[in-house]
């Protein structure tokens, strides 16, 4: 047998792994990330799996984002996390967060990414997805009329906790984190560390300011206006920025598909243009993150600076940060600069790569007409191929970390990486 067919039949044997992985994380009507790690409706993570399992039921995937938007606040917030059920294998549960929705959830965002999958899963089958879209399409406006209201500074997107941009222990915060003191953060037993590597993970010092930020939120009821007056944490941010200006953009194109008015949209997206360039750190060659509270930057080189092309942005300055990066690691996109000495290989946010990321940089590499696109797909593949549907990869060397069997890795396999689905 020659290499090639070995390798289309890898490819075809990981076609159905991943959506083995699909299935087996699904709850009916919604899935989890993986099991006893994250064992509950996690928002972005959703909107992945809304779009992998598009691929093979495209029922099944607008199913998923309207059980993400049954949960949504009446002030527009979509939470990031909903709990359909109990489980006491994950910290902090609903009973920490107290969220005011009308289902039980955390009180915070995350990256919206509902509309960009919801445009490559209307594409797939624009007649079936009308009707689906025709009930959406309000819910995702006031999502994003939420953040333009409540969550702009200097026209950028700002997060309040690091968990809403699912970033968690990106050097990102380091300022802003340590301008916390976690006095009477209270004590707390931690779940994470019972399925995953302490190395893996971030460390105690994160967890308390985790908390004390959660705690502080709650303090307030989650209102909006109560917690920008008081905010402890307030950082403008390419994950948050450049994820909705793409969404915003996502969201025009389906409103325009169903005869609706998008002028609003449209302003919006010029709003966060202008945003967005308040995040250039030319000192970094990068987009980086502002923290509001003091104006410092956070000097983060991260692979959400790569999400520009993505949100519709070009600049050879990045691109060339961009090959810098990628020439340093075996299988990128590193979360951070291999060459900052905070750089940690295996430490979430801190260095490994992610797929999905990768699935957001690559796609707008490949609209910008770089060849750098089609190339990290193809790395993504072969990363996938040799290490499986692990959360997260060490750049290094490509070993997997963190969770195992992953609903976002096994979506952007089937969506995105998988040979197959390329030359469809
Ligand atoms: N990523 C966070 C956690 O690890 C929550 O979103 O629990």
């Amino acid at each position: 047998m020659n290499a090639n067919a070995t390798n289309s039949e890898s490819v075809k044997d990981l076609n159905v792994q991943a959506e083995q992985v699909m299935r087996l994380n699904d709850k009916g009507g919604y899935t989890v990330p993986t099991e006893g790690l994250y064992p509950y409706q996690w928002n972005w993570d959703s909107a992945f799996a809304a779009m992998g399992f598009a691929q093979f039921d495209v029922a099944r995937g607008w199913k998923e984002l309207e059980t993400l938007f049954s949960g949504q606040w009446e002030n527009g917030m979509v939470p990031h996390i909903l709990f359909h059920t109990d489980d006491d294998r994950y910290f902090p549960g609903p009973d920490v967060w107290q969220g005011t929705g009308p289902i039980p959830s955390s009180g915070i965002t995350q990256p919206p990414v509902a509309a960009t999958m919801a445009r490559i899963i209307h594409e797939l089958d624009p007649e079936a997805g009308r009707e689906h879209m025709e009930g959406l399409f309000d819910a995702m406006v006031r999502w994003h009329d939420w953040f333009m209201k409540w969550r702009l500074d200097n026209q950028a997107v700002c997060t309040t906790h690091p968990w809403e941009t699912g970033r968690d222990n990106a050097p990102d915060w380091d300022g802003a984190m340590a301008q916390i003191d976690p006095v009477d953060v209270g004590s707390y037993t931690r779940r994470d560390l019972s399925h995953v590597d302490s190395a893996m993970r971030p460390k105690p010092y994160d967890y308390d300011r985790y908390i004390w930020i959660l705690k502080r939120g709650r303090s307030y009821g989650w209102d909006d206006a109560a917690m920008l007056e008081n905010t402890r944490f307030r950082v403008a941010d390419p994950t948050m920025t450049f994820t909705l200006l793409r969404a915003q953009r996502d969201l025009a194109v389906l409103g325009r598909a169903l005869g609706r008015d998008v002028s609003g949209i449209e302003a919006q997206i010029k709003v966060l243009e202008a945003g967005a360039e308040t995040l250039w750190n030319p000192a970094i060659k990068g987009y980086d993150s502002r923290d509001v509270l003091t104006g410092e930057w956070a000097g983060s080189l991260s692979n959400a600076s790569f999400l520009a092309w993505y949100a519709g942005i070009d600049n050879a300055e990045l691109l060339e940060s961009y090959r810098r990066v990628m020439s340093l690691v075996e299988y990128g996109v590193p979360s951070f600069d291999p060459a900052d000495e905070k750089f940690d290989a295996k430490r979430y946010w801190r260095g490994p790569t992610w797929g999905m990321m990768n699935m957001l940089i690559g796609t707008g590499l490949d609209e910008m007409g770089h060849a750098e696109g089609e190339a990290l797909r193809a790395l993504t593949a072969e990363l996938i191929q040799a290490h499986g549907f692990s959360e997260y990869f060490d750049p290094t060397d490509g070993s997997p970390a963190g969770g195992k069997t992953f609903t976002w890795t096994a979506a952007i396999w089937l969506g995105w990486a998988s040979p197959d689905r390329s030359a469809s």
